[in-house]
């Protein structure tokens, strides 16, 4: 057997390559991440070409496909910057042009940097003085209720932190492997998180026909039929949601923690779009403090993980990667795990990590910088709101396409109706119907959005994500094609 192997690796004098598709982790392989799919490396090969001189029937690709607001010309907050560059070249503390507050915040950040550089590790749950920053910022955020540093682990992104919380859950094999519920549509981290940890992910529809509300009802139906092959432990819910932008109400997240109480889940609770909240009547709760509100038992019992990051709210400093997560009701030998997982990864960078520090302790009223940090957070806020009403009002003047409200996130997820012709057409293509419509789309406008396949949907129904992050006069002349393109396409395939 041996002697034949050997024959084979050597066959023609050319020895077959260790890694290949086929002897690869079959678990990557399996992994999904449609916001950065197909369609954006078409959009980036069609940039190219346009770069080239080749004729289009569009001058430029306007990206809608990613929640990456200052890569869609958002500018950054003053103040951030500043604090991050004077911890980056601290000579610049003697420089005129910083005001007093930023040098104060960033000569406090460096004296509890390592070697006073953020060119250094930092403990692995992340700088101290932070974690403590963080537990003030939930504590005033949640009315009072008592928030601990130690539950406190800062990350990469929210992502890491996501994945990190999953890894600890996902155990066992065949029907007692470990069971997630995720929403779909979904924010594709959390399948492509659950394939690469071969876990089970349990699908629950968001209701579409109720501004994309979460129905205790549909968590129980999809949980009764999961128990008969894994084992449900874990509950995810977004909130604010991607891609659906729907804003959970009080009354709704009670039910929810009461669902994962009864049925013994451990609840992950995704809140990056915290900041993010438009519609009027529709306000942003923490899952912790509603949970503390509720009382006992809850409160003593559940276990909860909450997720937040520097790259979403007004913030949008996607690059740098700073989040962080609080756990409740975590066993402490639990989170002595924890830590030892993430220092293995050593320590988030402490760039993100800096940044964390200033979303959650912003220049207070009186400090020089206030007024300026107040102003910018709020336009960019109210340029969202604007944007997102903008976007289901356009939108939905097209017969064929219906967009919910965006209540809050960043994006939109508009439901169209396909001819049969045109799924047909998709089929032959070997494509999902909304793929193919996407694809279409990109090709004859430029426009580059997400089709819904990418996030899950009922069968039978298509949809596409876009952001509203394009600059306001850009994003209403992209609606207007995007209605006018859907038009075009109806008719061709009619
Ligand atoms: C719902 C949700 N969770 C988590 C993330 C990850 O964010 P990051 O890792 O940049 O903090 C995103 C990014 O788009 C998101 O939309």
């Amino acid at each position: 057997m041996a002697n034949k192997n050997m024959k084979q690796q050597v066959m023609n004098g050319i020895r077959d390559k260790v890694l290949t598709l086929d002897t690869m982790n079959q678990s990557v392989k399996n992994i999904e991440y449609a916001v950065r799919g197909p369609i954006l490396l078409r959009a980036m090969e069609l940039e190219r070409e346009l770069q080239q001189g080749v004729k289009k029937p569009f001058t430029e690709i306007i990206r809608a496909n990613i929640g990456d607001a200052q890569a869609m010309g958002q500018k950054p907050i003053t103040f951030m910057r500043q604090v991050l560059a004077l911890c980056q070249y601290p000579d610049l503390l003697s420089s005129p042009s910083f005001p007093e507050d930023a040098k104060k915040r960033a000569m406090r950040i460096l004296q509890s940097c390592e070697g006073h550089s953020t060119g250094s590790y930092s403990a692995s749950a992340g700088i101290q003085m932070i974690r403590e920053d963080v537990a003030r910022y939930i504590e005033h955020r949640d009315g009072g209720i008592a928030s601990d540093p130690d539950n406190i682990f800062l990350s990469t992104g929210a992502s890491s932190a996501i994945m990190a919380v999953l890894n600890l859950l996902v155990s066992g094999k065949g029907k007692t492997r470990t069971g997630v519920m995720i929403p779909i549509p979904q924010y594709p981290l959390y399948s492509a998180t659950l394939a690469e940890f071969d876990a089970v992910q349990i699908n629950y529809y968001l209701n579409e026909e109720h501004y994309w509300g979460l129905d205790v009802a549909e968590l129980q139906r999809a949980l009764e039929q999961a128990k008969a092959h894994c084992q449900p432990q874990v509950l995810c819910v977004i909130n604010p949601g991607n891609p659906t932008g729907q804003v959970l109400s009080r009354e709704n997240i009670e039910a929810v923690i009461r669902f994962a109480y009864e049925e013994h889940l451990f609840l992950m609770a995704d809140e990056v779009y915290q900041d993010n909240v438009y519609a009027e009547g529709s306000q942003f709760h923490s899952f912790k403090k509603v949970l503390m509100e509720m009382g006992s038992p809850y409160a003593q019992q559940l276990q909860l993980a909450s997720f937040h990051s520097c790259s979403k709210g007004y913030m949008g400093e996607c690059g740098f990667r700073g989040g962080y997560t609080e756990v409740v009701n975590m066993d402490p030998a639990v989170k002595q795990q924890m830590l030892k997982f993430q220092s293995v990864r050593l320590c988030p960078p402490v760039l993100g990590q800096i940044l964390i520090d200033i979303v959650t302790n912003p220049p207070q009223p009186g400090e020089p910088s206030y007024q300026q940090f107040q102003q910018e957070k709020k336009a960019i806020l109210a340029r969202l709101a604007e944007k997102a009403q903008l976007t289901e009002k356009i939108l939905n003047k097209q017969p064929g396409i219906h967009c919910n409200p965006v209540q809050g996130a960043m994006y939109s997820f508009p439901r169209i109706q396909l001819p049969p012709k045109a799924l047909q057409r998709a089929k032959e293509l070997g494509q999902p119907a909304d793929m193919f419509f996407c694809i279409q789309l990109l090709e004859e406008t430029g426009i580059c959005v997400v089709p819904g396949s990418g996030f899950g949907q009922k069968d039978g129904t298509y949809h596409f994500r876009m952001t509203i992050l394009p600059p306001l006069e850009k994003l209403k002349i992209l609606l207007e094609k995007l209605n006018q393109f859907y038009a075009k396409f109806t008719q061709e395939y009619s």
